[in-house]
């Protein structure tokens, strides 16, 4: 359980220039902001919820919903858009019944697009997590997908196995 006192401890109260620093702090803690957490910053801070959200919705840093348990990235950078990336985004959001930057409702994939990721000599290239997939081909979504959603159930299995003895 997170204790959310620990972040506020460390910002003095009404200091309104540590308004960035506790949105990263929570957003560090949690993966995103929760508005009770930007509600209790507002009360910290002695802003208004709509300064709050002025700044939470200005940077691209902060996001506003949970992201899901396994986050896809596409890349469109140069190197893999000319090596039809836009075709891969366009596989997955179909495969996921989601656009870009949004999360599956069983909240087990976010989807989201990235400048690059760094390895253009296998473009055009997607990763899950902290897995790369370069050459990737419209083809190989789908059995991407069910192998990430395969490797959820057998968590959720072992899971229940260890409460369970
Ligand atoms: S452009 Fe895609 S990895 Fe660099």
């Amino acid at each position: 359980m997170i204790n959310s006192d620990k972040i506020f401890t460390k910002y003095t109260k009404n200091d309104r220039s540590n308004l960035i620093g506790i949105l990263q702090d929570i957003q560090e803690e949690y993966n995103y902001l929760p508005e009770t957490m930007l509600k209790k910053t507002a009360e910290h801070l002695g802003l208004a919820m709509s300064t709050i959200y002025g700044v939470a919705t200005f940077y691209n840093q902060f996001r506003l919903k949970p992201l899901g348990k396994n986050i896809i990235r596409v890349c469109r950078g140069t190197a893999c858009h000319v090596k039809n990336s836009a075709n891969i985004l366009y596989a997955l959001e179909n495969e996921l019944k989601i656009s870009a930057g949004e999360t599956t409702r069983d909240k087990m994939f976010t989807l989201e697009t990235v400048a690059c990721i760094g390895a253009c000599s296998i473009a055009p290239v997607i990763n899950v997590n902290d897995e790369y997939f370069g050459g990737v081909s419209i083809k190989e979504i789908p059995k991407i997908i069910s192998k990430f959603k395969k490797e959820e159930k057998e968590t959720d299995k072992k899971e229940l196995h260890e409460k369970l003895s």
